[in-house]
This record gives C-alpha cells, sequence and structure tokens, in this order.
C-alpha cells in the first residue's frame, strides 16, 4: 500500500513536471517522447496488491493521464507557434472519438447534456474547504452537467459563491438557500451530533429546494466519489412507487444498540440507513406530506428520547422503520464509510469497487482499516489536485459564455507582450477565508492588508506577533501548497489562537506573481474602518496597531483624502536586534545596522517621505507626490483598486500611488511610526525582471498603456504622469 501511495504521488509529480516542461518539449517536437515516458512509468507496477485495488488504481492514473492531456490541449492554443499547433491538433483529434465512445458505452441511460441535480448542506469554514474537495471528485469524473444546491450559512455562501465564480469551471450552476429561513423547522429538535442544527437540515430539502425539481442526489461534505456521479444518477429509475429515498445501510452496528452497556439508539430497520449519500424522489416526498410526517415521527420520539444522537439520521431511521417501504438500498459500494466499528470491509471486499467514499469518523484518517491507505491516497489526490485543470468543457453539450477567453492568434504572433496581457484576462480561483475568522472590528480600526507565497510563510508567525490586529491576507498557492500552508496554520500556536486574520488563497495559474490581484483580494475583504496596506516582508515598530487605531480616530480623513505614510527601513541582519522606539532606531541607522528602504537600488521610491526631516519631526507633515514614490500607507476604506495589469516585478505600487495623487489624495508622513524590511533573497520575478529584457520592455509597454488610460480618463490632470523615457 506504501508503495502504491508513492506511485500516486510520483504520477501527480509527473503530471506537474511535464506542465512545466510541456512547452519546451513541444518546442523541441519531443512530445511523442513525453507520452513514451509517462506510459513506461505508470505501467511499471510496484507492487501486488489485491486485483480490485489495481484496477482502480489504474483507472484512476488513466483519468488523470486523460486529464492533463485536456489540459495541454487547452494550453496549446495560447502557447504554441503555428506549425506546432497544427500537429498538435491532429493528436488530440485523433483521441477524442475513443473517449466519446466510452462515454456512450456506460451512459446509456443518462442523456448526454442532462443535468444532474447535488443538493449539499454546508455552513461554516471547515465544510467549505471540505466540500471543495468532494466537489473535485465529482467534476474530475463527470460527464454531465452539473447543478450545486448549497443549503447554507452566511460564511460559507460568501465563500462558495466567490470561489465559483472564479473557478469558471463550464456546465456547473450553483444555487444558495439560506439557512435561517428553514431553521425553525428544525430548532425545536435536541440534537446531540456534532454537526448541530446543520446536521438536521436534509430533512428540510423536500421544502427548501424549487418545486420545479423532482429528484435529488444529497451528500455530505466528507464523502469523496471514485466514480462519474451520472452512474448514482441513473439509479433513480430504480426508485419507483412509494421508494422516495434510497439509501446505503450504516456499516457500523450503531442502531444495533451494542455499542456499549445501555446503549439505546434510536428506532431503525436492522443495522439503520447511512444518511451521507441520498437519492431523494423530491416529488413523491412533498405529495405524500414529508414534513408533516417526520416531524409527527419525531415528536413521538423525542418523547422517550429527548435528543437525537446522530442528528438527521436518527429521524430518517425512525421514519423508515415506520414505512420500510419508503427505503431503496443501495448497493454498499455507494457509501463506503469508515467510521468507528465499521463492517465496511465487508463491503469492498466484494468484487464490487467502491464507488463513494465517506469520511465520517471524527478520527479520520486515523481509522484502523485494512485499505485506509488507499482511501487516504485517493481523498489526498483530490486534495491536492490542481482545480484549474477541472475547468474543462464538456463534449457537445451547449457552450457556457463564461469560459475562459482566450485570445485570437493574431496576437499570439505579432504582441510581444501577449504572455504579460494574457495575465490579465486570467481568472485566479480564490478560496475566501479558508480558515475560522470571526472579528468584531472597533468603529476605528485598521486592518493590516498584504499578500505572500508560500517560500514567505516563516514571516506569517513573525507579523503576527507584531500586529495584534485584524489582518487581510493574500496567499498565492496551488492546491497542494494551500495543503502544507493549512497544516502549517493549524499546527502553530501563534496561529490557532488568532481569529481575525482573514486568510485567502489565490490558486497558482500563469507565469506571474499576481500581485495587484492578491491585493485588491485582501483590500476588498478587510472589514474595518481603515487599513494598512503592506508587504509580508516588513515587520511593523512594536505597538504599531494602537497607534495607528488612535491616529484614525483623532485626524479627520472622511472630509479630506489622505494616505498616512508609514516611512519604510531595510536591514541585511537576519539577527537584527529590532529597535522597540524611534529614538533606537535612529541610533541604529547612525551605526548602519539599519538603512533608509532600498536606499542604493531605488531612492526614489521612498525619498519624498523626506528622511532627513522625519529624523526630527514631532507632527504629521504633508509631502508632495514626486515621480515614481511608493510609500507604504494607512488609508480609510473603499479606496481605488491596485491596478491588475501589473504582475510580477515592477510597477505595481508606482501605478496605484500615482492614481491616489490623481484623485486629490494628501500624503501625509506620520512622524512616531515605522517599519522595517527584513531580509530575504531576491525574489523569482526580480530576478525575472534584472535577467530577461522582454521582461523589461514589456513592463515599459504596459507602463506607457497605464498612462494613456488616465490620460483618456482624467484628462489633462493626469498629464504630468506622462513619464519621458
Ligand atoms: C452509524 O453509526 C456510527 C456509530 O458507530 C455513527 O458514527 C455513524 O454516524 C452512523 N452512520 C454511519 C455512517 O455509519
Ligand atoms: C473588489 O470589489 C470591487 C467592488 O465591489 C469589485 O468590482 C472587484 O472586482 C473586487 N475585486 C476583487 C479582486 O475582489
Ligand atoms: C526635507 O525637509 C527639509 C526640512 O526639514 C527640507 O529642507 C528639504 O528640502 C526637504 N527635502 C525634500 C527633498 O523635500
Amino acid at each position: 500500500m506504501n508503495l502504491m501511495k508513492h506511485k500516486i504521488q510520483s504520477d501527480f509529480r509527473m503530471i506537474r513536471l511535464s506542465r512545466q516542461g510541456l512547452v519546451l518539449l513541444l518546442i523541441a517536437g519531443a512530445f511523442p517522447t513525453l507520452i513514451l515516458v509517462y506510459l513506461t512509468f505508470t505501467s511499471d507496477d510496484g507492487y501486488a496488491g489485491e486485483a480490485t485495488f489495481q484496477r482502480l488504481e489504474l483507472k484512476f492514473a488513466s483519468k488523470l493521464r486523460e486529464l492533463s492531456m485536456d489540459n495541454r490541449a487547452l494550453r496549446k492554443q495560447v502557447s504554441l507557434a503555428r506549425t506546432e499547433l497544427a500537429a498538435f491538433e491532429m493528436n488530440v483529434d485523433e483521441a477524442s472519438p475513443k473517449s466519446f465512445n466510452n462515454c456512450a458505452n456506460t451512459q446509456q441511460e443518462v442523456p448526454k447534456c442532462e443535468v444532474i441535480h447535488i443538493a449539499i448542506v454546508c455552513s461554516g469554514h471547515k465544510s467549505t474547504r471540505d466540500v471543495v474537495t468532494l466537489i473535485k471528485s465529482v467534476l474530475f469524473y463527470r460527464k454531465n452537467p452539473l447543478h450545486f444546491h448549497f443549503l447554507s450559512d452566511t460564511t460559507a455562501q460568501v465563500i462558495l459563491n466567490y470561489l465559483f465564480e472564479t473557478w469558471r469551471v463550464p456546465d456547473v450552476k450553483i444555487s444558495f438557500y439560506h439557512a435561517d429561513k428553514v431553521k425553525e423547522d428544525i430548532e425545536w429538535i435536541h440534537n446531540k451530533h456534532y454537526s448541530g442544527i446543520y446536521g438536521l437540515l436534509k430533512l428540510v430539502l423536500p421544502k427548501t429546494l424549487p418545486t420545479s425539481l423532482e429528484k435529488v442526489i444529497v451528500l455530505d461534505t466528507d464523502v469523496s466519489f471514485a466514480t462519474d456521479i451520472a452512474e448514482l444518477w441513473k439509479m433513480f429509475s430504480f426508485l419507483n412507487g412509494l421508494k422516495v429515498l434510497g439509501l446505503v445501510e450504516n456499516q457500523s452496528d450503531w442502531y444495533l444498540g451494542k455499542i456499549w452497556k445501555n446503549h439505546i439508539p434510536w428506532p431503525a430497520l436492522g443495522r439503520g440507513f447511512n444518511t451521507g449519500v441520498i437519492l431523494m424522489n423530491l416529488r413523491v416526498l412533498r405529495e405524500m406530506n414529508w414534513m408533516e410526517m417526520w416531524k409527527k415521527i419525531a415528536v413521538k420520539e423525542l418523547e422517550t428520547m429527548q435528543y437525537t444522537q446522530l442528528a438527521d439520521q436518527d429521524i430518517f431511521n425512525a421514519v423508515l422503520k415506520e414505512h420500510p417501504y419508503f427505503v431503496y438500498h443501495l448497493p454498499c459500494q455507494w457509501n463506503v464509510q469508515l467510521s468507528d466499528n465499521s463492517k465496511s470491509d465487508k463491503c469492498y471486499n466484494q468484487l464490487e469497487e467502491p464507488k463513494i467514499i465517506h469520511w465520517n469518523s471524527p478520527k479520520k484518517f486515523k481509522v484502523e482499516n485494512k485499505h485506509v491507505d488507499y482511501f487516504r491516497n485517493l481523498h489526498l489526490a483530490f486534495v491536492e489536485y490542481d482545480g484549474n485543470l477541472l475547468r474543462r468543457e464538456l463534449f457537445g453539450c451547449e457552450k457556457s459564455e463564461d469560459a475562459n477567453p482566450t485570445a485570437s492568434q493574431e496576437e499570439v504572433s505579432e504582441d510581444e507582450c501577449f504572455e504579460f496581457r494574457r495575465e490579465q484576462s486570467l481568472v485566479h480561483r480564490t478560496h475566501l477565508f479558508y480558515l475560522d475568522y470571526k472579528y468584531q472590528p472597533e468603529e476605528y480600526d485598521v486592518t493590516l492588508v498584504t499578500q505572500l507565497s508560500i517560500d514567505r510563510l516563516q514571516m506569517l508567525e513573525l507579523l503576527s506577533n507584531r500586529w495584534e490586529g485584524p489582518i487581510s491576507l493574500a496567499l498565492y498557492l496551488s492546491d497542494a501548497e494551500a495543503q502544507q500552508f493549512l497544516k502549517y496554520a493549524q499546527d502553530s500556536e501563534i496561529l490557532t489562537k488568532r481569529t481575525n486574520i482573514g486568510y485567502h488563497i489565490v490558486y497558482k495559474d500563469g507565469q506571474f506573481y499576481p500581485v495587484n490581484y492578491l491585493r485588491n483580494v485582501a483590500l476588498n475583504q478587510s472589514q474595518t474602518s481603515h487599513m494598512f496596506l503592506s508587504d509580508i516582508d516588513f515587520l511593523p515598530m512594536p505597538g504599531l496597531y494602537n497607534h495607528l487605531k488612535s491616529v484614525v480616530s483623532r485626524i479627520d480623513m472622511e472630509k479630506e483624502n489622505k494616505a498616512l505614510v508609514i516611512p519604510a527601513f531595510e536591514t541585511q541582519r537576519y539577527r537584527l536586534e529590532f529597535p522597540t522606539t524611534k529614538a533606537d532606531l535612529l541610533t541604529k541607522l547612525d551605526k548602519e545596522e539599519i538603512f533608509t528602504f532600498r536606499y542604493d537600488v531605488w531612492p526614489q521610491g521612498h525619498l519624498p517621505t523626506n528622511y532627513t526631516k522625519w529624523r526630527t519631526a514631532k507632527a504629521m507633515y504633508t509631502v508632495k507626490w514626486e515621480r515614481d514614490y511608493e510609500p507604504y500607507i494607512v488609508v480609510k476604506k473603499g479606496i481605488p483598486l491596485f491596478d491588475q495589469r501589473f504582475v510580477g516585478f515592477g510597477w505595481n505600487k508606482v501605478s496605484h500611488a500615482i492614481l491616489l495623487d490623481l484623485l486629490g489624495y494628501k500624503f501625509v508622513v506620520l512622524p512616531d511610526a515605522f517599519i522595517i524590511h527584513m531580509p530575504h533573497a531576491p525574489s523569482l520575478e526580480i530576478t525575472k525582471f534584472r535577467n530577461n529584457a522582454l521582461y523589461r520592455n514589456c513592463l515599459k509597454t504596459l507602463k506607457g498603456e497605464y498612462q494613456r488610460d488616465l490620460s483618456r480618463k482624467y484628462g489633462l490632470k493626469a498629464l504630468k504622469y506622462l513619464s519621458v523615457d
């Protein structure tokens, strides 16, 4: 099993590798070699396990291969010159009829473009993380359009809505139903299950979902698919007559009442049924007045039981005990449960392959189970799977309009800055508030707004130690890195104590660090009256948060637009004794342990702050904007966004300072505040900039275009920002 784990992981690594190397290899005409290497690699079978698992794994690997091909097909459109393009297209054309036939064979009973409806109760931050893995597994195998119906709280709705808007998966629709609106139907039930009232919401789905919807697959957030969901959808054909619910038996002994001494479970048929996967015939449920029916039975049972132990599951089971003819027994492969006391081995040891895996033990991955490694790998594979690869179109179904725009070939060949421009039209999949977040802002309050990639993760604890106020943070990560980050944050004593840090994951795509999109995400999600726009490598002086709160409450930033400048310094010392006061800082400045920021490479960025004046300043002073000024500032909420055309290194803050100046913002320097830039290896972006003439030229081009855009919009006022070079 361990071998298999390695193998699946290597498969992923291989695909990542092939994505990066693809363009080069193609240009070298080595595409067939790549495929060959890849096939050789995956057919090299390193272990001798049971046939079922071998087969499964091979299927999984071949699906991955298929997907990575799709991905190549997408990327070719933008990255290849015409001749390679033509050659490559032939490959793709040859491949497609085959997969088409496959589809026809296995999907006879679900018409090709029929929409499959899925209902999920999802609330809070953790569930929204879990549900993404479930959704990835569904998207990975699906061949039909999907419509997800989320019964959610506000938190999950905000997160999922933004996620799907930026994910842009073709042929996927989402709808939300607010949990608050149906709370009263279930609030009266005492529930001891860890899911709280959300555990009971499945009971109200027939009432909540639109009456036009006749059937729906209901899923818990902790299940993963190992097959095409259409296979499950077609089992609705067995739900005829009074059979209104398709369910898999509970694979534990819970409802047999033998778990502990005097254990009295709710009534159930035999072992009872698990409600992690339900086929619901909504139309018939409504016709038989489902809401009244379950309530009556629940009231009766609650007289003796007092509360539910397993939430909705107890009530569903009590209903089925009274009306056994309501249930259609789904084969156990459709809900292989990994709970404690599980008899799930019985299920998947049969010849049939598991189709849905249910992580329904609080211990999750730690469960004792012979095949848990296989399941864990399947699950982790989806956790880390690049969600961007799931954006592919379905064959032959109506084209959705919001697919990512691709540029015409004209542009490809003629614009040398095409790669830069393309970045502007990329929509980055974004998962807001990835971890728990709870904060009640004060009337005058300041959020530190910043962004980072995985190589700066270690700054996070340092920064949170020095800034106790709210932080809005955009993180640029791959799906796998997001997992590393999650573990890092959950293991960090410092970070787990905080609930006032909003972590917003922006998933990697394209070639450049989308710095201004990241800034805008963090800025938009900040919830206080004011924001401190900083960069991750800066550490604030002690007490800066309280100092800034006090400043913004004292001075008028409403009638007059102001940007409060926090003077920036730098050190090359990894073990700097961090200055505690301004006097201390000035001493270290004189001893050359600290310098003004970028004094040697880019002095014009901060010179207008006038460090000479600052040394002795006791009061705030206003400075004039000058060319290339890019101070770190505190502003009130609602300032204009950063211009997202600037990606990677260069001009990303300068362009923003210009805009603020143009809009009449006054730059006011704070005499008693400072931040210090900590040393680190040069970023990849800056290295690219220094070594690549094209990069520098294109930056110049974009700069020119930005200035032209400003002139168009603001007329003469914008003239002074035109550069002469
Ligand atoms: C069945 O019983 C177990 C208790 O062992 C419980 O945790 C679980 O939620 C019930 N359903 C499933 C999934 O087995
Ligand atoms: C930020 O909010 C504005 C206004 O609601 C919106 O137009 C913009 O698209 C948002 N940008 C990001 C990156 O979230
Ligand atoms: C900085 O401030 C001093 C006054 O303290 C002034 O003499 C000097 O001209 C200023 N420098 C700039 C570049 O504005």
